[in-house]
């Protein structure tokens, strides 16, 4: 059973991503069936700066390595397999426009703005149905804002299967339940998004102490004065919990026992403590790794070699069935 997933070089990735997908990446079998991508092309449709775009993609890289993902798993860089595009053409022409077009993705990253949208963010969820499919990829470990691309890539999937013949596996998404979506520090009713223009609004896994500590004593709570776990009327302090109860690795309930009857202070300086026992030894790996471009370049050749492999022998059944000459 393959297990995928893909996550943007667009920034800094946040707790968000490391807590409500990355963290999931775990061991399943071997290598070669837990496959991890650096989803390059996808953050291209933000239109990057070269220089930076090509820091941030190895920054990521260096940090799956200080995650010990490598250890367990292949780690590539999408560009590096061509197959990709390839696949995502064909599932293009299988896709409708209006599909696209209820992707709640792009109306949020399109603002509603379809003439000023870049033809990339409109196709966006097609390229990610291809990252899936070409591996025949069962397990998706994601955060819940990617749900419905899940959803699309099943549909092109079974689209394909009856058109030409059952070649594509129907992918499952694998949310992890408590942090399928944890949301931003000072506007709790958005998502945490390493994109998000102002900086106080997520923690970055590169953050320092003195900066997690400014970020969560100014987050967003409540003038209640209570400490429960209740999204609709206390989605600040329902997402701190959540955070906490996830960098513990305890339960909800376990949380709320421990903070009863304390005041938000106790609560933000707790978080601290438990954001930074998680971030700390991270940052240490990630700044030994940075600069080991030898390391680096070793991971990349053996994941570029296991995905590639992978990615042809799928295509080439793909565009047999197709009429494709190849
Ligand atoms: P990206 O780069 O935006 O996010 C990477 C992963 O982090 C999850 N995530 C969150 N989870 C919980 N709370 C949050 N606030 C939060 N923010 C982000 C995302 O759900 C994601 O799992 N389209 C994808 C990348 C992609 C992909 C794929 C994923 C491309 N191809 C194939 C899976 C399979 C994206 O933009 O992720």
């Amino acid at each position: 059973m393959i297990t995928f997933s893909g996550v943007q070089p667009s920034g800094i990735i946040t707790i968000g991503n490391y807590l409500g997908a990355i963290q999931n990446f775990n061991p399943n079998s071997s290598k070669e069936n837990n496959l991890y991508c650096i989803v390059n092309l996808h953050a291209l449709t933000s239109n990057p700066d070269p220089l930076l775009f090509k820091e941030q993609t190895k920054s990521l890289l260096a940090l799956y390595i200080a995650l010990g993902i490598d250890q367990h798993s292949t780690i590539f860089i999408q560009s590096q397999v061509k197959e990709h595009t390839e696949l995502a053409w064909i599932l293009q022409t299988l896709v409708k426009m209006g599909e696209l077009e209820r992707m709640t993705q792009y109306k949020d990253k399109s603002n509603n703005n379809k003439e000023n949208a870049n033809a990339g963010l409109f196709t966006y969820p097609v390229l990610m149905a291809a990252d899936i499919l070409l591996y025949n990829s069962e397990t998706i470990p994601v955060g819940q804002d990617q749900l419905q691309h899940i959803e699309l890539a099943r549909t092109l999937a079974t689209r394909f299967n009856n058109k030409y013949q059952e070649i594509f596996k129907l992918p499952v998404a694998k949310l992890n339940k408590k942090g399928a979506k944890i949301y931003s520090l000072n506007d709790p009713l958005k998502k945490m998004s390493k994109s998000d223009p102002n900086p106080k609004s997520y923690i970055s896994i590169l953050d320092d102490l003195k900066t997690i500590t400014k970020k969560i004593k100014s987050s967003t709570t409540d003038s209640l004065g209570e400490i429960n776990y209740d999204i609709e009327n206390q989605p600040g302090i329902s997402n701190l919990l959540t955070i906490y109860s996830l960098c513990k690795n305890i339960t909800i309930d376990q949380t709320i026992e421990f903070f009863k009857d304390q005041k938000y202070s106790f609560l933000k300086e707790n978080l601290i403590e438990a954001i930074w026992q998680i971030l700390e030894p991270i940052q240490d790996k990630y700044y030994q790794i940075i600069d080991n471009q030898k390391i680096i370049d070793q991971v990349l050749k053996d994941g570029q070699k296991i995905a590639k492999q992978k990615a042809e022998i799928q295509m080439k059944k793909v565009n047999k069935v197709v009429g494709l000459y190849d």
